[in-house]
């Protein structure tokens, strides 16, 4: 409430522009605006972001930019209040310039609401929460700070494949409730090693994965993409290409999810397509929840057609109290390794996006060239070959 109501109130405030009593100089920017209205969704981080002024994702502690806004005169709206027509998102989008949103609790750019935004940037990786072909159409810039958080996820991803294939969860609610049953966890504990391993998107986070798992001496690594590896990740990890996705997921004992949520990857992961998993697969899936069937992989694993599901995205966030996988199980009562949507967002990884947040600001008000790699949407077009074959 304290972030809404300062961002409401500054954006009330008269031109020319004050603070601190001070009336402050037109700052050059690339827009040509004198100070522009900067507005950032970010999530509500409560009494922990009072505390750990490291969570810099935060509505609390603003990415930590806003007296470097301010000193250059612009205005800095901060909220998490996004949805609807009223909301502090919707009303002040109308006039930003620029939009900050973060995946982890997104303001959902819509076609409609991109009318007079120059630039969005995504304190994270992941745009998929705007309308990137309207982006294109009405030449909105759309940048991220590339590989700011890839080595959080693909940590993430390590954690959730052991969990599930070593049957950690289960383990640790007996521990809990006070029991001592080993034989009831044992039945269904593995070893990762000697199983086939694929990443279904062999980008950034996926190749770092399969980096992490080689140690693992894994039977084979198996990845679907229709970016090849270059060659001297093929050599150093040993990943097999498979072109077809259905002949890709019959091979695995266990797929990881690192593609962006895009039309393509949309529902991908869907009843008909888990008919051909390994019986008793598992899925790891730290991309995003919409590109599985909420429904199908909730049934695929009741059903032990999936012995596990675990990750930390989910196809609404925050997800609802009902939402179908924070209780579902396999049919021994386990297999659930699902958290909420925070494996990108550790304090090493909030340290890296809210710097690169920052540049990119900086060089966009000096008119000073993006880092390619951060580039998802140029002026006018797709410069990322991550969203799709296009
Ligand atoms: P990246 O752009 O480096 O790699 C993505 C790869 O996916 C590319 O090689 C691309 O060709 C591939 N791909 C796209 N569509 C595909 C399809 N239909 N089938 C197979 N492969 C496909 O991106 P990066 O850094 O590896 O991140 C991947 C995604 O992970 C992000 O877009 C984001 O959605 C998610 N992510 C999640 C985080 C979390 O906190 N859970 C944090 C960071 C990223």
């Amino acid at each position: 409430a304290f972030a809404i109501k300062r961002g409401l109130s500054s954006s009330a405030s008269a031109t020319p522009r004050m603070l601190n009593g001070h009336t402050l100089a037109p700052t050059a920017n690339h827009s040509g605006n004198a100070g522009m209205k900067i507005l950032a969704v970010l999530y509500k981080g409560g009494e922990a972001a009072k505390q750990e002024p490291r969570l810099l994702g935060t509505v609390e502690n603003q990415l930590g930019i806003r007296s470097w806004l301010e000193s250059q005169g612009h205005e800095y709206i901060v909220t998490d209040d996004k949805e609807g027509p009223n909301s502090v998102f919707q009303q002040h989008i109308k006039d930003a310039e620029v939009l900050i949103t973060t995946p982890f609790h997104p303001g959902y750019l819509t076609r409609e609401l991109a009318k007079n935004l120059k630039v969005c940037v995504t304190a994270g990786v992941g745009s998929d929460h705007i309308d990137l072909d309207a982006a294109v159409e009405r030449d909105i810039q759309v940048l991220e700070v590339t590989g700011s958080n890839v080595t959080s996820v693909a940590e993430h991803v390590m954690m959730n494949i052991l969990l599930l294939v070593r049957n950690f969860v289960p383990a640790h609610e007996m521990i809990e409730r006070g029991e001592w049953r080993v034989s009831d966890i044992a039945r269904n504990a593995f070893d990762l090693e000697g199983k086939v391993i694929g990443t279904l998107g062999a980008g950034r986070i996926g190749r770092l994965v399969l980096e992490r798992l080689r140690p693992f001496n894994p039977k084979e690594l198996l990845y679907y993409d229709y970016n090849p590896l270059p060659a001297d990740a093929v050599a150093k990890l040993g990943a097999r290409r498979v072109e077809d996705l259905k002949d890709f997921v019959s091979q695995c004992d266990i797929i990881t999810v690192n593609a962006p949520l895009h039309e393509g990857t949309k529902g991908l992961i869907n009843a008909d397509l888990l008919k051909h998993f390994k019986k008793g697969a598992y899925l790891v899936n730290t991309a995003r929840g919409a590109i599985c069937n909420t429904e199908d992989v909730a049934a695929a694993l009741k059903s032990g057609q999936l012995n596990g599901y675990a990750g930390d995205v989910w196809n609404v966030q925050p997800a609802p109290k009902n939402h179908p996988w924070r209780y579902m199980k396999n049919p021994l009562g386990g297999g659930n390794g699902m958290t909420p949507h925070y494996s990108g967002t550790t304090l090493d990884a909030q340290a890296r996006y809210a710097a690169g947040t920052k540049q990119i600001l900086e060089n966009y008000f000096q008119g000073k060239a993006q880092e390619p790699a951060n580039i998802i949407v140029g002026v006018g077009k797709y410069e990322s070959k991550s969203y799709g074959q296009r």
